[in-house]
């Protein structure tokens, strides 16, 4: 997803822009570019491509001036090409702007402008803006702001500089989120709290409908009614080098080998061993509450969605509460029905995915209470929410979401542990699973053990066209999420299905060709997946078995086991995913595919 960065201050803006967008990149996005008002007026350098390109072309053309905002885009409207890369300008290149979301009525706006005489140079929806700024009345580059932005519809992170308005950035939001860095006599703008670390801990995260006028003397916010707001400081909790590789090849890898440590620091302080329960005072859940709650619906996207699968078998095992899941782009088209008694928990790594955060308001607006389930502090979708639990993972940097994954269970069996535990858990049941939860972190250690064997395998199946994975119960999220990992890293198409559904259809796929992954750890359902592996052997498919240590029943039924340690079944799917995240890794690496930044994606998806 596109990313912002703006700087104001004593230094040169061009490399602490680069800088910054550098450690955007992992979101996503296929064309770059900054502006710099250079004593003289506005000068712009972008490119269709990568931020070593932009630094290359720097090199050759450089810019100088202390004030200046820069932008990876992702492309919405209009092909990722030089023309169409933000910033973009007015008639006069007398302003630059860069912006994230989707203005929808950008083609009637822009037939009006074009009309009154405004000469477009691109296909975007975002140079719009930047003429309709232009045309705007106001003393101030603000007040020209906020009067386009009231002509437009649909969804905005923006930043602005103007060559009458030296040592200023204006930056409005609504919808796409952006931040202000607090430092030392110098300021910054940008759309995700990565690319101020080297600079600042403290952020200022605007709201929807906030306008912010940044200087090198300071910032003042304003809100849609144009009064000036005090916005509170946050410090970012991790460290820089969370956003480096270290020893690891790709992002990806290191987070799935952070995995014991972000489960434990999920876990962190609120585990309660004498009592049997957890500890959730970020959720704003009382006893009485829980007590009311008569249903649960979970809304999220992709691997925050398949986590929420996940979490109806735990909570309704724990808490004996009904759960739907719901995809958060279909459930925000339905009708809103009023349930007295629902409880919405919206799940999502990002906390901006866009889906995500409509069906929380559309849940809100249908009288519910909403959790967020969310990785980034003061996020939307975390600020939106009546409470919540924060995952406390770290940045995750690479696209496919792999450890948020992870924390995402540990959170909803925290989840589960304290509905049950006002909802008749026993205290021994809730010491037990205390208990069970406090090894989880070394389980995965020792799952992890098992990446050379992955290795191996990867290589017999790098060629394959497509895949299958089954699974059951509290594992058939896990067969859905581990087909996802491997189609948007290598590129293969795999489909994740109920084990016994294949009958239903999909066993017409099965042939020599078609490896089948099953997610089979030795529990209540066992016997009936391996029933389905039968079926598939029989009509001469290939299948890999994800199941537990010590079982040695399955024989020459597969062709491939990989061996989790024993655990709960509830747990399980912590640590059969991880097979799979890596199988899927190491399949993209021998297929050379970008792992970070697969092809079309993007790290947080905050247009709809
Ligand atoms: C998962 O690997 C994908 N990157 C994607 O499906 C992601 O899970 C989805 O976009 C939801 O993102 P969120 O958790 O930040 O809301």
């Amino acid at each position: 997803m596109c990313g912002i960065v703006g700087y104001v201050g004593p230094r040169e803006a061009a490399p602490v822009l680069v800088d910054g967008l550098s450690r955007l990149e992992y979101r996503g996005y296929d064309s770059a570019g900054l502006a710099v008002l250079n004593g003289r007026g506005v000068e712009t350098r972008k490119l269709a491509g990568r931020i070593d390109g932009l630094r290359e072309l720097l090199v050759r053309e450089p810019v100088h001036g202390s004030c200046g905002i820069g932008h990876t885009r992702w492309a919405t409207h209009g092909a990722p090409t030089q023309r169409n890369a933000h910033p973009h300008a007015d008639c006069a290149g007398s302003l630059a702007l860069v912006h994230n979301g989707i203005i929808e009525n950008a083609d009637l706006l822009r037939a009006q402008l074009e009309r009154a005489g405004h000469r477009f140079a691109t296909e975007t929806d975002t140079e719009t803006l930047a003429h309709l700024i232009e045309e705007a009345t106001g003393a101030t580059l603000e007040e020209r702001v906020l009067a386009a932005l009231a002509l437009v519809e649909g969804t905005y992170g923006v930043a602005v500089i103007a060559e009458d308005h030296p040592g200023t950035i204006v930056v409005a939001r609504r919808g796409s989120p952006v931040l202000l860095g607090i430092g030392n006599r110098e300021y910054l703008v940008a759309s995700d709290a990565s690319a101020v670390l080297p600079y600042t801990r403290s952020v200022v995260y605007l709201r929807d409908g906030d306008v912010a006028v940044v200087t090198a003397e300071g910032y003042r916010v304003l809100d849609e009614q144009q009064r000036v707001q005090r916005r509170s400081l946050n410090d970012i909790e991790w460290e820089l080098d969370s956003l480096s590789l270290g020893e690891h090849s790709h992002f990806m890898l290191k987070e799935i080998h952070e995995q014991p440590e972000t489960v434990r620091s999920t876990l962190r302080g609120r585990l309660l061993d004498e009592a049997g329960g957890a500890r959730l005072n970020g959720l704003n859940l009382t006893a009485a509450r829980c007590a009311r709650i008569r249903r649960i619906e979970i809304v999220a996207c992709g691997t925050s969605w398949h986590a929420g699968l996940v979490g109806r078998h735990i909570i309704e095992e724990l808490a004996a509460i009904p759960v739907a899941v719901e995809y958060a782009s279909e459930y925000r088209y339905r009708r809103p029905l009023r349930a007295p008694g629902t409880l919405t928990v919206a799940i999502s790594q990002s906390g901006e995915t866009a889906d995500t955060l409509e069906a929380l308001r559309a849940a809100k607006a249908a009288g519910s209470t909403v959790i967020g389930i969310v990785n980034v502090v003061g996020s939307t979708i975390a600020r939106e929410s009546d409470g919540g639990i924060y995952l406390h993972a770290g940045p995750e940097v690479g696209v496919a979401s792999t450890k948020a994954f992870t924390s995402q269970l540990a959170a909803l069996l925290l989840l589960g542990l304290y509905l049950g535990r006002h909802r008749g858990l026993r205290s021994d049941q809730g010491r037990a699973l205390v208990e069970q939860l406090r090894a989880l972190p070394e389980l995965i250690e020792r799952t992890l053990a098992l990446e050379s064997e992955v290795r191996a395998l990867a290589e017999c199946y790098a060629d394959a066209r497509n895949a299958l994975y089954l699974g059951r119960g509290v594992n058939f999220p896990v067969a859905l999420e581990g087909a996802l990992k491997l189609k948007e890293i290598s590129y293969i198409h795999a489909e994740g299905y109920p084990a016994a559904e294949m009958k239903h259809g999909p066993i017409a796929l099965i042939d020599e060709n078609m490896p089948v992954v099953c997610v089979a750890p030795t529990d209540h359902v066992y016997h009936k997946v391996v029933s389905n592996m039968q079926e598939v052997r029989a009509r001469g498919g290939r299948i890999v078995a994800i199941t537990s240590e010590g079982n040695g029943g399955l024989g020459r039924l597969v062709d491939h086991e990989l061996r989790v340690p024993v655990c709960p079944p509830l747990l399980s799917p912590v640590l059969t995913v991880v097979p799979l995240q890596l199988l899927a890794y190491h399949i993209a690496v021998l297929r050379g595919c970008d792992v970070d930044r697969p092809r079309n994606l993007a790290k947080s998806v905050t247009v709809e």
